[in-house]
């Protein structure tokens, strides 16, 4: 099978492919399907989480795995090759320890408010890029579960649209992921609440 990709997604490489669980799968639009079902899933499992150890490193592994371990049979480990997007993938353990020690301590410092700290933690995550596909849908739940289990405060909007499809909504997201990037955060603390 061959995956098309919307701009500011990662593809998959050989070995990648081959943790397809479902092998009966043959088209994009199957893997689409099974994997929002798998996703689905997911959202109703966390909506149930009592804890609030969202930005816990083994949190964030299990939630993956929730959400595409039916698909893949990496889901819920870290990448072991490089990506067009993320840091290298040797430096992956590093940068997700200093990431989820620098939210301990924006948590015990009261450092920002709910936006800013879900917006923050989102974007580093995406930006590392721990796992080999679905970092996108992984990382803007991860957010939601900020807000609603730490803030008690209500998900993000996300500008009302699939981001997973290409159109307005995507370009306004990764327009505003890439100024994130340069520390520039204000627009995705706009588009996140648009
Ligand atoms: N320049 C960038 N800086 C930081 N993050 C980026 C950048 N470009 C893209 N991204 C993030 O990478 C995600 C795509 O990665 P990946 O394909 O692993 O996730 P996905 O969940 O499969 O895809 P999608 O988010 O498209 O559903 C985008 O959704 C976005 O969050
Ligand atoms: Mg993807």
């Amino acid at each position: 099978m061959t995956l098309d990709c919307p701009d500011g997604a990662t593809p998959l490489d050989y070995d990648e492919m081959n943790g397809l669980l479902l092998t009966h799968i043959t088209t994009r639009g199957e893997l689409d399907r099974w994997e929002m079902e798998n996703v689905h899933l997911a959202f109703q499992w966390a909506d149930r989480i009592k804890h609030k150890n969202i930005t816990d490193e083994n949190f964030l592994s299990l939630l993956h795995k929730r959400m595409f371990g039916k698909v893949w049979k990496w889901a819920g480990t870290y990448r072991k090759s490089d990506k067009n997007i993320g840091v290298s993938w040797v430096e992956i353990p590093v940068y997700m320890k200093i990431l989820c020690d620098d939210a301990k301590a924006w948590s015990e410092f009261a450092t920002y408010p709910a936006d800013e700290y879900a917006a923050r933690f989102h974007h580093r995550l995406v930006y590392i890029h721990p796992f080999a596909n679905g970092n996108g849908r992984h990382s803007r739940l991860v957010a939601d579960l900020i807000l609603e289990k730490m803030f008690d405060a209500q998900p993000f909007s996300w500008g009302k649209s699939t981001l997973t499809k290409q159109g307005e909504a995507r370009t306004a997201y990764i327009k505003a992921l890439k100024a994130a990037d340069d520390h520039d955060y204000s627009l995705l603390l706009d588009f996140v609440r648009s």
